[in-house]
């Protein structure tokens, strides 16, 4: 009996590395997450049933439960070294040069290209196939341990398949961990809808996420590795490009953009290559590492102080140029932070043409010693906004003055508030144009009460002419047509349209109307959040503090902020407004409702043209269905929208359904 047991237990475990393996590491979905989780779950229950049986090595437990109370010292047995930069063609070609005199050769050496990948480089061991620890590369000699981290990656074998016999009692793979660009980027907008610290880059994030002690936390994270090298004290492999071979023979991740050159000038076009080419990456790659194939001839070169000299890295130059700064914009958003932007003279930098860009706040303007007129750096990063990096002093005209920082609102002219603690400068004026107009126009926009028609300049021209004070007058503008029809260039056709448009918004769910507030921290997700928790404004309205802290995932910043607006008495008599307008302050009860999308679960992928992303989402959801980011045989419909990539064909792989934006819209009729 026991011996079955045991046997069923290996035979899913295996099948679940199996389909760990297709699925994190080469990204083919072979089962659907139903099956997946039946699987999984019918394999906690005999581990459950049968304690003993467990191993660390079961599917079972990448999420330890235990905190790791200090991250304990490793020391490496052979040193994670550093690489040497170089940034340029003749870098290269004096490296190449290098390594001939020494070896004393004329002709060709074979180099292997691959991309430098921006994350954190981490050496893991197995024992025995198994994994016995994991560390950072720390000074080089000595690192800290953060096994029980590495053991969430899915991508990262916990055992190594038993079929790979005469495998070295030792192994060591090391590689880089990372963040996706996208998946960093909606961990990022998740944590500033809960309230918490943004991280500035991927590889911040997952430096910081390895940090961190709770491994149940890290598992949520979006961490995936790939792996570039494989050390052993026996002879595994004779050259690099078999190295990366063996990993992914062996189940490790390995990014696949490798090439072996047959000389420097192969190098070198493929850092010209990359350079551009990797804009379209979905990872941050900062370089190239190019090394030595031959690894006889890797040992024979050796190293100098840190870094080995059979390799070198070549990194990409950030992609900068310069610029005039023609004024500064002082901006007053509606929450009334007041927030500097940079006019420029527009340039033109890794494909799109800009004119202004962000100074984030005051300080940054003084520290930098930023001034009007100046011919400033401008560089764009991973992030799609650009910043200013610095000002070319030489080139600044005589007579330049400091920027001055106001000390009144820019729009109402009220006396600006300086906190002690932010480096924000607020207007604190609800009357503020700038303030009321901002506030109508997030209202109004596509992932609030998304009124088609109420953009930026026609809410800016009502709030000019007297038509609109505050968002609650938007749903009495039907008593002022004559007005409206009046204005110019506006006509009757237009004004149907906006009055219609008005109308069809009273029917938005709960959750969009408290997003629509524009209550400060409460993004979407927040709004989605408390919105089901509270079912309906008035328990919203009298909870305490603590009862919205209760709500999993929002903080004490969120729930002051919440109650913050409540005290104030113009809110709640905007509510009770809007109320009596006819939108709805609770929940609907969704099983009633008729949808078109019920239970059916989309993927979307290429750029869509007639709606965003997020619209698209939310379509979906309004109606129903469900949107993933990955396909498996569940998907029932992928949209696709141009320059689709591998999803495309995955979809094809496996037979799902594409539909193009038009066969989305007609699904759609006339909701
Ligand atoms: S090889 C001696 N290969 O870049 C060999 N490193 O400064 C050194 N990195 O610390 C590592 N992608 O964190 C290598 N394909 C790659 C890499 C890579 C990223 C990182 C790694 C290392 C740093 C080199």
């Amino acid at each position: 009996m026991n011996a079955n047991v045991e046997n069923k237990i290996e035979q899913l475990r295996n099948k679940i590395r199996e389909y760990d393996y297709n699925y994190y590491v080469l990204a083919e979905s072979k089962i659907s997450d139903f099956e997946y989780d039946k699987i999984y779950k019918e394999l906690q229950k005999l581990e459950e049933e049968n304690p003993h049986l467990i191993t660390p090595e079961s599917p079972t437990q990448r999420v330890g439960s235990d905190l790791t109370k200090e991250f304990l010292t490793v020391t490496h047995k052979t040193p994670m070294l550093s690489l040497a930069n170089s940034y340029d063609e003749q870098e290269l070609l004096d490296f190449d040069k290098r390594i001939k005199n020494i070896l004393d050769v004329t002709h060709d050496i074979e180099y292997v290209a691959e991309l430098k990948i921006d994350g954190v480089s981490i050496s893991i061991t197995y024992e025995n196939g198994k994994l016995k620890n994991a560390a950072t590369r720390g000074d080089g000699f000595t690192g800290e341990e953060v096994t029980n981290n590495i053991k969430t990656i899915k991508s990262v074998p916990l055992r190594i398949n038993s079929k790979h016999k005469n495998l070295p009692s030792h192994l060591e793979v090391r590689g880089e961990v990372f963040m996706e660009i996208e998946e960093f980027k909606k961990f990022n907008k998740q944590r500033e809808e809960e309230d918490l610290k943004t991280f500035v880059n991927p590889r911040n994030s997952t430096a910081g996420t390895l940090k961190l002690q709770d491994p149940k936390v890290v598992a949520k994270r979006p961490l995936d590795i790939f792996t570039y090298y494989l050390l052993s004290e026996e002879d595994i492999s004779s050259t690099q490009e078999n190295n990366l071979k063996k990993l992914k023979e062996l189940g490790f991740k390995v990014n696949n953009n490798f090439n072996l050159c047959k000389n420097i000038n192969e190098v070198i076009n493929y850092c010209k290559t990359w350079d551009t080419k990797r804009a379209n990456l979905p990872y941050e790659t900062d370089g190239v590492v190019i090394k030595v194939n031959d690894i006889k001839l890797q040992q024979k070169l050796g190293n100098v102080a840190k870094s080995p000299r059979w390799a070198i890295a070549f990194k990409f130059a950030a992609q900068q140029m310069t610029t005039k700064l023609l004024s500064i914009t002082w901006q007053v958003g509606r929450t009334g932070a007041v927030t500097p932007v940079a006019e420029l003279e527009p340039v033109f930098l890794a494909g799109s043409t800009i004119s202004r860009a962000t100074l984030h706040n005051k300080d940054e303007i003084l520290r930098k010693d930023i001034r009007v007129g100046d011919t400033v750096i401008i560089e764009k990063g991973g992030d799609v906004i650009p910043k200013i990096t610095g000002v070319v002093l030489e080139k600044r005209e005589k007579g330049s003055k400091p920027s001055q920082i106001p000390i009144h609102c820019p729009v109402c002219d009220e006396e600006l508030f300086y906190s002690e603690e932010e480096v924000a400068i607020y207007c604190i004026n609800n009357l503020c144009p700038a303030q009321i107009k901002g506030s109508i126009e997030h209202f109004a926009s596509r992932g609030a009460m998304d009124i088609e028609g109420l953009g930026e300049s026609i809410v800016n021209q009502f709030v000019d002419l007297g038509l609109l004070k505050s968002y609650v007058d938007i749903y009495s503008l039907f008593q002022k047509r004559e007005d409206l029809i009046n204005i110019e260039r506006f006509g009757e056709k237009s004004v149907i349209n906006l009055l219609n448009a008005i109308e069809k918004s009273k029917d938005k769910p709960f959750e969009k109307i408290l997003f629509a507030l524009g209550i400060r921290y409460v993004g979407t997700g927040v709004a989605k959040k408390l919105a089901n928790h509270f079912e309906k404004i008035e328990n919203l309205i009298n909870a305490t503090p603590d009862e919205i802290e209760a709500v999993p995932e929002i903080g004490p910043r969120i729930a002051e902020s919440v109650k913050k607006f409540f005290n104030i008495p113009k809110n709640l008599e905007n509510i009770t407004q809007l109320k009596s307008s006819g939108l709805k302050f609770e929940i609907e009860n969704k099983s009633d409702r008729n949808v078109i999308f019920k239970n059916v679960t989309f993927v979307l992928t290429g750029t869509l043209s007639k709606f965003t992303r997020d619209e698209a989402k939310n379509i979906i959801e309004e109606n129903g269905g469900k949107v993933t980011s990955s396909i498996s045989s569940k998907t029932d419909f992928v949209l696709v929208g141009e320059n689709a990539g591998s999803k495309l064909e995955k979809a094809k792989k496996l037979n799902v359904k594409t539909i193009d934006e038009n066969e989305f819209k007609k699904m759609l009729g006339n909701q």
